[in-house]
């Protein structure tokens, strides 16, 4: 990995290291992804007695990014935002990863940066931290020449009935996953527009869409997202930027499976079509397509990456 930046000072209040904030994608967010109990299929593709629910291979590159150069949030983890910088890499992209964990971002550099020879810089950013969040672009900038693909990653779940909710609460999974998303995309489109190219991904959830208790404040915050996507693509599309957002149901990680019960997982497996949680990589092939130049005629567009029937 080509660096990391220094880690600015903390803003008042503000956590500064991964162990301060809950990583994204708790269980519980997975948790409002079920909605339905709606049988999964027609009587033509019901699985049968040897219906096997195992993932499809990992899909050989097809170099859809070649020379493309990519942003990504929370890229650290075990999750999505991992699995997208990976693909991306595997895609001829080259990459600048952030994440607020300085340990797990030098790690994911070098593993990135292993895998071909694309340039891969590392950059610590908080999305609640518009000084952060200016950081990410003004390095990628300097580091890559211009941004092509921004993908906003970061997310916060958590699990609390409205009655019980704090403003805390509240605040808190609404600032990293609604109002980051906005820093980063608005500071995306302040890079992109004037060069009148570039890409925006930003990751809702199905529970921008379904209901669940215990989930206002993350339902919401991706409700929002899906919302802020459709109407910055609005603002965007005649300096020819465009801004889509996936909305994944469940996708597997080590994260999610170590804070989550065995009983939840098989409850919300059960519930999916194919019989099995989507693989991270299957969300992220996903983003790289619409972050790749085949999506051309998309934007404004929320993208299901979900075996659910709603
Ligand atoms: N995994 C799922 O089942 C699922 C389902 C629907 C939506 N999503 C969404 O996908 C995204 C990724 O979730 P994931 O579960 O795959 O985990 P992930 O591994 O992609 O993300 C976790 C990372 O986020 C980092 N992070 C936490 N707070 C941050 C902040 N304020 N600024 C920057 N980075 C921060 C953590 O340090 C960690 O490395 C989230 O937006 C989540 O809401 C996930």
């Amino acid at each position: 990995m080509s660096q990391i930046t220094p880690e600015p000072a903390p803003r008042a209040g503000a956590p500064r290291e991964a162990e301060s904030v809950p990583a994204v994608g708790l269980p519980q967010e997975a948790d409002v992804s079920q909605a339905t109990g709606a049988s999964p299929a027609s009587s033509t593709s019901v699985p049968t007695a040897d219906f096997a629910p195992v993932a499809p291979e990992y899909p050989p590159s097809r170099n859809l990014l070649e020379g493309k150069r990519v942003v990504i949030t929370a890229a650290a983890g075990s999750g999505i935002g991992n699995a997208v910088a990976r693909r991306c890499v595997e895609e001829g992209a080259d990459v600048v990863i952030s994440d607020i964990h300085r340990q797990r971002l030098a790690a994911a550099g070098e593993e990135l940066a292993a895998i071909r020879d694309s340039k891969v810089v590392g950059v610590l950013c908080d999305v609640t931290s518009e000084r952060d969040v200016q950081k990410l672009v003004d390095v990628a900038e300097t580091e890559m020449g211009r941004i092509d693909v921004m993908i906003n990653n970061a997310g916060l779940g958590g699990t609390a009935n409205l009655t019980e909710m704090t403003d805390e609460q509240w605040f808190k999974v609404v600032d990293i996953t609604l109002t980051g998303t906005m820093r980063c995309t608005r500071a995306a489109l302040r890079h992109m527009m004037p060069r009148r190219s570039g890409v925006i991904v930003n990751n809702s959830s199905v529970l921008g869409w379904r209901a669940q208790a215990g989930q206002c404040h993350y339902a919401a915050a991706k409700a929002g997202v899906m919302a802020l996507t459709r109407c910055a693509a609005m603002e965007a599309a005649e300096a020819g930027v465009r801004v889509n957002c996936v909305a994944p149901s469940l996708a597997m990680h080590p994260f999610l499976a170590k804070v989550t019960t065995e009983e939840l997982l098989a409850e919300l497996t059960d519930k999916e079509a194919f019989g099995r949680p989507a693989e991270v990589w299957e969300v992220a092939n996903v983003m790289v397509f619409l972050a790749s130049d085949l999506s051309s005629y998309m934007t404004g567009e929320v993208v299901s990456v979900s075996s659910q029937r709603a």
